[in-house]
């Protein structure tokens, strides 16, 4: 059953984009199983340089089929501005690219009341694009689904029930009238841009791995951001973790034949909560800038740490992911000396595992390993060999620790930045 699962394996933004990019050649399928428009992947393909936040990379291969899965949230003016972003750039979107006639609408209230939240002394530092409140719907059986908005009676009706179940919230920001017209505004435009697009891709997807098909599926986000198994509250609203990849796309677990993990080599979060091997000064603005730890989405600085080992055993765990992907091994180069979190000390004691408590979570102190810098310009290197000794000892020292094969490691955005180590689990 050829199913292959791609995951971030730490707080989002670990370089997923490229490897899917990198993998998806050899896909027939690329399909995104959950989040919306708060993600965003910069892939770099013959020189060019594409920021994808909803559309899978995959697109950017002709021969690719690709799919928005029934697990994400939609905002169908981000997606008609995408497509046509791609299009006005040469890419052919129209019968390579289905969306799920079950992904939920984000509706311009949905940003509305993100916005409060955030504003409103209960902020996590979100992307303010509408998602948690459109998830929080779904959750609450009041959410409009791609097939309802394709309905115009339908999706009426429900405009008019959920502006009143929100409407002692949305009220203090502008008059619901005014509310339901943004709503409206340009409804019959992007309803008839969309339609053409829309289908059960849960059936597509079956038929497809029916004939054995190559289906690659990529999670927005990382396993720390998750729902059930991230730094909650400060997660986003869906599951990243390979088990979304399920219920977020309509496949079966029996037809995952494999789960890789991207991670950085080092650590990076955007947005508040805890962060265990969060580095402050000098040594983290230098990451910051050789690395342009900067968002794809908000544009906002990353925090920077060290790499976790607990926190990705974590990802592991929860993930099974069975290989790994070790992004920006370069921008570690000329810092002396590395450090990396082999466990926690917590109430005096040591402690492997990370925390489910959030309390345990804020309050862990790293406990590191200290390992000699790697200097020069690395993205040159096309093997293990080109690399410096260090370097070379530092990919295979984690992958001792972790117990998982480092199958690629990448130092640079394009594709031929991108060593191989394990042919098993590529697709390329
Ligand atoms: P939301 O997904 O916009 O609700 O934001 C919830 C949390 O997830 C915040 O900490 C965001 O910064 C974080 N987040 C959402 N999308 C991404 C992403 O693509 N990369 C990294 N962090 C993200």
């Amino acid at each position: 059953m050829p199913a292959f699962v791609i995951v971030g394996a730490q707080w989002g933004d670990e370089g997923k984009g490229k490897i899917v990019h990198y993998m998806s050649r050899g896909a027939d399928f690329v399909v995104r199983y959950q989040g919306g428009n708060n993600a965003g992947h910069t892939v770099v393909f013959d020189g060019k340089k594409f920021a994808l936040h909803l559309i899978p990379s995959g697109i950017l291969f002709p021969r690719v089929r690709n799919v928005i899965g029934n697990g994400l949230v939609v905002s169908p003016q981000a997606f008609v501005d995408e497509v046509r972003m791609l299009e006005s750039r040469g890419v052919k979107v129209r019968g390579r690219l289905q969306l799920s006639l079950g992904a939920h609408v984000i509706l311009p209230y949905h940003i509305i009341l993100d916005t409060l939240r955030e504003e409103g002394g209960r902020g996590i530092g979100t992307t303010k694009k509408g998602i948690g409140p459109c998830y929080e719907d779904k959750v609450a059986r009041i959410g409009i689904r791609i097939c309802d908005y394709l309905e115009p009676e339908t999706f009426r009706g429900l405009v008019k029930q959920n502006l009143r179940v929100r409407a002692a919230e949305l009220s203090k920001v502008k008059p619901l009238k005014a509310i339901a017209d943004d709503v409206f505004r340009d409804y019959d435009r992007l309803r008839r841009f969309l339609a053409p697009f829309c289908a059960d891709t849960s059936a597509l997807l079956g038929a497809a791995l029916a004939k054995k098909k190559r289906v690659l599926l990529e999670s927005a986000q990382g396993a720390m951001l998750d729902l059930d198994f991230g730094t909650y509250p400060f997660v986003t609203s869906s599951n990243p973790i390979s088990g979304g990849a399920c219920t977020g796309a309509g496949i079966a677990p029996s037809a995952i034949e494999g789960v890789m993990g991207v991670t950085k080599a080092y650590t990076t979060r955007v947005g508040l909560g805890p962060f265990p091997t969060e580095l402050e000064g000098r040594v983290g603005s230098y990451i910051r800038e050789v690395g342009k730890e900067y968002g794809t989405t908000t544009g906002r600085a990353r925090r920077i740490g060290w790499l976790d080992l607990p926190q990705l055993r974590a990802a592991i765990r929860v993930s099974g992911i069975n290989s790994l992907a070790m992004t920006k091994l370069d921008t570690l180069a000329n810092i002396h000396p590395i450090k990396v979190c082999v466990a926690y000390r917590y109430q005096g004691k040591r402690l492997d595992v990370f925390p489910v408590s959030r309390r345990a979570q804020l309050d862990v102190e790293p406990v590191y390993q200290t390992f000699p810098g790697f200097s020069g310009d690395l993205s040159g290197a096309k093997r293990m060999s080109d690399l410096p000794v260090s370097a070379r000892g530092y990919v295979e020292q984690v992958e001792r620790w972790l117990k998982v094969p480092v199958s690629i490691v990448s130092v640079g955005q394009s594709r031929d930045q991108t060593i191989v180590r394990d042919k098993r689990f590529i697709w390329a």
